[in-house]
């Protein structure tokens, strides 16, 4: 399996902090932001890597990453979105890295506790579909929402005005080599983007998404408060660990 990052946009929500710098190159706690999802496909056992970027700081990406020697990587792979078509958008430009293989793609702002190579494992054996992975907030309207029946995910709500649970949709899905077909014919929604909803929402509609909740923390960092947020929960886990 394969792991994209997605490191684009403009980072908006972050100014001033973002006007010299990409988001994703911002601190969180000691490390660079894109150092968390980078360790979490690696830590998952996964070791050929996609980072899609964008905007005016592209390069910072290379100078700050380089080969991923860091990492214990061979290399790193690097991609350019033009323009802010969105997730999804930005999604289409991994098709050709992925050849014929499923991917994990991971947003380049959100953290996890956990390590997630059990998942991972069990998305290798499922035979085709989707797989994503749900968190209880306690502001489920600033996310994609998991509506969910008889313990089955019937549909995804993209930041509903009267979220149906408190069950966010992480930015860390799985996909098997459909979703570039499916990327492909999505419609631009009421924001200009295509969204990475409506792709999970396909899967859905076809019968083969899987879900699995989070027992850690995760946390976007994409707004100031969840970029401090991150920080402090980053800080928490290494004094664990280093006691
Ligand atoms: C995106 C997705 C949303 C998901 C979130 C996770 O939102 O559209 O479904 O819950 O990432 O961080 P964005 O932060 O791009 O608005």
């Amino acid at each position: 399996m394969k792991g994209v990052i997605l490191a684009g946009g403009l980072g908006s929500r972050l100014m001033p902090c973002t006007k010299v710098t990409n988001k994703h190159l911002l601190p969180v706690y000691d490390k660079p932001m894109i150092y968390y999802p980078i360790l979490t496909l690696v830590n998952a056992g996964i070791e050929d890597i996609l980072i899609v970027t964008g905007g005016n700081h592209a390069g910072e990406f290379l100078r700050l990453l380089g080969n991923g020697k860091e990492f214990g990587l061979k290399d790193i792979s690097y991609t350019f979105q033009e323009g802010e078509g969105g997730i999804a958008d930005a999604l289409k430009l991994a098709e050709h890295f992925a050849k014929d293989e499923k991917v994990f793609v991971i947003l380049g702002d959100n953290i996890v506790e956990d390590n997630v190579k059990e998942h991972v494992d069990d998305f290798k054996k499922q035979p085709y579909g989707a797989k994503v992975f749900l968190k209880e907030v306690p502001d489920p309207e600033r996310f994609g929402v998991a509506v969910i029946e008889d313990g089955k995910l019937v549909s995804i709500e993209e930041k509903p005005e009267n979220p149906k649970s408190n069950l966010a949709v992480c930015g860390l899905y799985m996909y098997d080599n459909e979703v570039f077909e499916i990327a492909k014919h999505l419609k631009p929604s009421s924001r200009g983007e295509l969204e990475i909803t409506d792709v999970n929402n396909e899967y859905i509609k076809r019968g083969c998404m899987s879900y699995s909740i989070l027992k850690g923390w995760w946390t976007d960092a994409g707004t100031f408060e969840s970029l401090f947020r991150a920080s402090c929960l980053v800080a928490e886990k290494c004094k664990k660990e280093n006691n």
